[in-house]
């Protein structure tokens, strides 16, 4: 039977594959982002609550108003940025609809779209979609900077947006202001809008500072800030998302959403407004926790003969896997799982050269003649946002790598 050639390019995500093989060894699942801890429960009573109270029909399409209140107060309380709920505001499911309903309402088919590699795999297919010829800016290992003047480069008369993902899945990289206004200036001398990926927020490490990049001067007017509560309150599941922007975007952002989804679950909408309104301790002991749970993590992985890039934000440990001697990430990721029972992700899904075919035709700005998969085939990324249980079980497993004869 026929079916449409834009999903032909697509393969299963490798994220969800290793969860599904994890599932089928009974490994311990490092591989998908996604808390085995409780949530927060004045929030989890408040989705109780609205449901006991019957809100159970459609909220306003662009987001209950208490939800769009609840977020506008938050970013001005936060960073001091003044958000129309009326007309700035989009809410969706999650920031997977957000970030594809602003690729649909903003980009046409044939423009470009700047990503840094490696970049958090639902881009790609969002490219698809949207019909967007997506051009790749290297993040350089060890600290994955970007050369300015790669970045530059990448921008033509053509390019109409640019994602940002910070912090950052996979690397782990938090944005620096320098290198968020080198962004800002480029966006304002090419006129492009600038779509941030923001999830990961209040999750960070070490002093870092996260800096909205719609914060900067002049980048309001031409910033899509996306974000969800998925990771901020650990509900994953419950789907509840936003993206922020000027109100002629918004406009166009509000159409897709409302026909591609009407509106996101009413209950949990009043559940993401009351999470919103957490004291400043609760992201105080989210960030405190999240780097227990790093350096929990790190030096047993070390041990086991993974190198490690410490990450600065978000919950994900990048790691080379070369002194193993496995030809590539996948086949390493598949024995890990077989042989002791650790699910991580493959570090070639975040690097595009390793995709199918049926990929836009990417240009990439990166160094001609990479291989397949490019750097990512030696590389494994962790997920640390689990319980120190669940942890401290994984690193007994990975114990038995360092044992002679678990290497090539
Ligand atoms: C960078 C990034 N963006 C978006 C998502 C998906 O978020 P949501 O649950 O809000 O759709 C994830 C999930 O892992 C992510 O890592």
């Amino acid at each position: 039977m026929k079916t449409a050639r834009r999903t032909h390019g697509f393969t299963e995500s490798v994220i969800r594959a290793m969860t599904r093989v994890a599932a089928q060894h009974d490994a311990i699942n490092l591989a998908q982002g996604f808390p085995d801890f409780a949530a927060n429960s004045q929030v989890k009573e408040a989705a109780i609550a609205a449901v006991r109270r019957d809100v159970n029909q459609y909220a306003i399409t662009w987001g209950a108003k208490k939800l769009r209140d609840a977020i506008c107060a938050r970013y001005r309380f936060a960073y001091g940025m003044e958000i129309d709920p009326e007309r700035e505001v989009t809410v969706t499911c999650g920031s997977t609809e957000a970030m594809i309903a602003t690729m649909l309402a903003l980009v046409d088919p044939g423009d470009e779209v700047i990503v840094f590699e490696p970049f958090y795999e639902n881009y790609g297919p969002d490219a698809i979609l949207s019909g967007a010829v997506p051009r790749f800016v290297t993040l350089r290992e060890p600290d994955w900077s970007f050369d300015p003047d790669e970045l530059e480069a990448a921008f033509t008369p053509k390019t109409r947006a640019i994602i940002i993902n910070t912090p950052n899945n996979p690397t782990g990289k938090v944005f620096s202001r320098d290198e968020l206004t080198h962004v800002a200036r480029l966006c304002q001398k090419w006129g492009v809008i600038a779509v941030t990926d923001e999830i990961y927020e209040y999750i960070l490490y070490d002093g870092a500072e996260h800096v909205p990049l719609a914060s900067l001067d002049g980048m309001a007017e031409r910033t899509v800030t996306i974000n969800s509560i998925s990771k901020t309150y650990s509900v994953t599941g419950w789907r509840v998302g936003w993206a922020l922007g000027p109100a002629e975007l918004t406009s166009a952002i509000r159409k897709v959403h409302d026909f591609l989804t009407v509106g996101a679950a009413a209950p949990l909408q009043e559940a993401a407004a009351e999470a919103l309104g957490l004291p400043d301790s609760y992201y105080e002991t989210l960030a405190r926790d999240y780097q227990n749970r790093r350096d929990a993590l790190i030096p047993s992985l070390r041990a086991a003969g993974f190198r490690c890039f410490v990450p600065r934000g978000a919950y994900y440990i990048m790691t080379d896997i070369s002194t193993f001697g496995f030809p590539d990430d996948v086949a390493f990721a598949r024995n890990l799982i077989e042989a002791i029972g650790v699910a991580a992700v493959p570090g070639s899904s975040f690097y595009q050269r390793s995709r199918g075919e049926g990929r836009p035709p990417a240009r990439s700005s990166g160094e001609p003649g990479r291989s397949p998969g490019g750097e990512g085939r030696q590389k494994l990324r962790f997920a640390f946002c689990k319980k120190i249980e669940t942890l401290d079980a994984a690193a007994q497993r990975l114990l038995r790598l360092s044992k002679p004869g678990a290497r090539r």
